[in-house]
């Protein structure tokens, strides 16, 4: 059994829905053979890393940056989960206004200290949430999950 982890952290809900698509999408595919868990990030924590073997971050970006919740996550993981998630699939969920980009970039390199890899394309919410935009994260689910059952990343 492989574990997808989905975190996110999310004010109006805009982000978490986005989330629980990504989840709904994981948890139709894999074969059975895929467990996926969403937890917010205020909730997770090192172990929560350690015990997975892909990650997707689902984050707002704020003040063209992470959410604080987000970084604070990623802040108390680095040193306990160092050396230990090297080569992990990840992939970016992104809640905007009307950008992104920084938040993505920040959470780029925060992860690459890690050693962690991302094997699906960014997706960015700007403006409000459509249903094509909701369709996309359910495939990036259901992507991310058939391919830890097929063993590709
Ligand atoms: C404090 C704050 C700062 C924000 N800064 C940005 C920003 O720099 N760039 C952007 O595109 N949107 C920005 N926004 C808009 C949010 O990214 C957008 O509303 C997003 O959908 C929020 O997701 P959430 O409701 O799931 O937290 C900001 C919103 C807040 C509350």
């Amino acid at each position: 059994m492989k574990n997808l982890l989905i975190v996110v952290h999310s004010q109006s809900g805009k982000t978490a829905s986005m989330a629980e698509a990504v989840l709904r999408g994981a948890t139709r595919s894999g074969d059975g053979e895929v467990k996926a868990k969403l937890l917010f990030a205020a909730q997770a924590g090192p172990s929560d890393l350690i015990r997975s073997d892909a990650v997707i971050f689902a984050t707002p970006e704020n003040f063209g940056y992470l959410s604080g919740a987000m970084k604070d996550l990623l802040d108390r993981i680095f040193y306990p989960c160092q050396g230990r998630l090297e080569g992990m699939p990840y992939a970016v969920v992104i809640g905007a206004g009307n950008d992104g980009r920084g938040a993505l970039k920040a959470l780029r390199r925060i992860v690459r200290g890690l050693a962690l890899h991302e094997v699906q394309e960014a997706i960015i919410c700007r403006g409000a949430l459509e249903a094509e935009m909701i369709e996309r994260c359910e495939e990036l689910g259901e992507t991310m999950s058939a391919g830890l059952a097929m063993g590709v990343f």
